[in-house]
């Protein structure tokens, strides 16, 4: 049955992903709701459809007031709605008692956080706050509402035999080399190695992101169930944190979108950020594509080595909010904190 896990924080968006004074329609837990940022840089959101005759709040544009701030307007009849949801009627000086319930967020830093609303069953994790502290934002991409529940989409990201078939053609990677997964609960740590078949020159000359991609890719996953896994990735020329998140839009609906944060090692690193975002771009353009072509009601037959990551996200689902005694570690790294 696809859940939402109500009780769960879901970043909504990094403050980046707002133009100021630009209504942005977002949804949540089957809700949709109008999010704007001030030029203050103070974000607000409130339900969608306009109280008067339900026209989409996000289709309309921000008014300034005198302190910065500003309020949503209404495409329809240009009712201005403020962040508490109250208007002022044509011919009236007062303001409304609110209209509409704001949604309550959780700002941390860029980082825009909610509950959709519901009582908080697990805290936020602070993890997305301390790699901002540490790496430079390079930006964010692959924004997607994909036609899936929550959980299809989380088995996905944590099933490691996936990435030398659906993402096979862009970095041929031939084989995975499966290492360790550390349960924590509702953290986990995966390591894997991807070699990679060798471009030739001459593709590398006509595609020079390819340039990026090692020989081997070593892959640290770092989980935070539900809404959050970063990929770190190293190179000569710096250290990667890709930040894949997850928001569960609907039952049938569920968006991601990539984060991404690099340290340099190397002045080139930061030339090369807008290549890393148009890998991440890809790789979530072909789970797309994949998961649109599967029978999803299949049962599952076969098992393969190595589907650890998926057994974690099915057994943190089946028992959330509460965190089961973690039971899955195994492999042959030593162990690791969170931090790498
Ligand atoms: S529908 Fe929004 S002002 Fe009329
Ligand atoms: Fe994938």
């Amino acid at each position: 049955m696809p859940s939402m896990l109500p009780g769960a924080p879901w970043l909504l968006a990094h403050k980046s992903m707002l133009a100021v004074n630009q209504p942005r329609k977002l949804s949540l837990h089957g809700n949709d709701y109008v999010m704007w940022k001030d030029e203050t840089g103070t974000v607000q959101a409130l339900p969608n459809a306009c109280p008067h005759m339900g026209a989409m709040l996000s289709e309309g544009w921000c008014d300034v007031v005198e302190d910065g701030s500003s309020q949503v307007v209404c495409p329809f009849h240009a009712l201005p709605f403020d962040a508490q949801g109250c208007t002022v009627l044509p011919g009236k000086k007062q303001k409304t008692l609110p209209q509409l319930q704001p949604l309550a967020l959780v700002i941390q830093g860029d980082f825009i956080w909610s509950y959709g609303g519901y009582e908080p069953e697990v805290p936020i994790p602070t993890r997305l706050k301390e790699i901002a502290d540490t790496y430079d934002f390079i930006g964010h991409t692959a924004d997607t509402s994909v036609a899936t529940d929550l959980l299809t989409l989380l088995l996905n990201m944590h099933d490691y035999n996936h990435q030398n078939g659906t993402h096979r053609h862009l970095f041929q990677i031939t084989e995975v080399q499966f290492h360790q997964f550390i349960d924590q609960g509702h953290q986990s740590h995966a390591f894997y190695d991807m070699p990679t078949a060798a471009y030739t020159w001459t593709e590398k000359l006509r595609k020079p992101d390819l340039f990026l991609l090692p020989d081997t890719i070593k892959a640290h996953l770092e989980n935070h169930f539900p809404s959050l896994v970063i990929f770190h990735g190293e190179t000569s020329l710096g250290k990667v944190a890709q930040c894949h998140l997850f928001v569960p839009e609907a039952e049938y609906r569920t968006r991601t979108y990539i984060l991404l944060f690099g340290q340099a090692r190397h002045p080139a690193f930061k030339v090369l950020g807008s290549s890393y975002l148009k890998f991440g771009k890809v790789v979530v353009e072909q789970d797309v594509d994949i998961l649109s072509k599967l029978y999803s009601n299949t049962p599952q037959k076969i098992k393969l080595n190595n589907e650890v990551g998926m057994d974690w996200v099915k057994r943190n689902f089946a028992n959330f909010p509460a965190v089961v005694e973690p039971n899955l570690s195994r492999g042959d790294r030593p162990q690791v904190d969170n931090c790498i």
